[in-house]
């Protein structure tokens, strides 16, 4: 699915619409591709917003991994019966050296946990390491603030 983003309110919009509809089954894992300034952690914002998640998402490419917990009332809201979330993990393997280092921090215990959603930045790292059900997004630069969106 391709579409087009014409400005940074279109981002908010799909990022509510992506909230309502994470995978199901398993843990949510979204992948999120593009270059630098492309959107990844605008987009990333906008989700944690539309997740309920009050506290202020920063860009985790110096800490590699965030993880910021989903109150229960949001909980409530987004959960059905196969697909409860308790926290959002935001990743940024953009300096990271090796899958290795993500391995350190836990990544396989937190991709078996269904009431986790992963949002990765950079995920080209790590790809053997994503899950069937990962949605994959990919971000370019139209104009300075049209962005094209496809997702697979
Ligand atoms: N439609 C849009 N959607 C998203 N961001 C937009 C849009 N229009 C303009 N922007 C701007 O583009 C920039 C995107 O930066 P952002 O940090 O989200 O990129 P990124 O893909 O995470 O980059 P990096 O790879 O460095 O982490 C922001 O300054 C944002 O305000
Ligand atoms: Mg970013």
């Amino acid at each position: 699915m391709e579409i087009i983003l014409k400005n940074i309110k279109d981002t908010e919009k799909l990022a509510k619409k992506i909230a309502k509809d994470l995978p199901k089954g398993g843990p949510s894992v979204l992948a999120l591709y593009g270059n630098l300034g492309s959107g990844k952690t605008t987009f990333t914002q906008f989700l944690a917003k539309a997740l309920g998640i009050k506290e202020k998402i920063l860009s985790p490419t110096f800490v590699i991994m965030k993880t910021y917990k989903l109150s229960d009332a949001n909980t409530r809201i987004h959960a059905n019966d196969t697909n409860k979330l308790k926290q959002m993990v935001h990743i940024d393997t953009y300096r990271l050296n090796s899958a290795k280092d993500l391995t350190t921090l836990g990544l396989k215990d937190l991709l078996k946990d269904k009431e986790n959603i992963l949002v990765i930045e950079w995920p080209e790292k790590i790809e053997k390491l994503l899950p069937k059900n990962t949605v994959r997004i990919y971000f370019s630069v139209v104009s300075e603030k049209e962005r094209k969106i496809v997702i697979k």
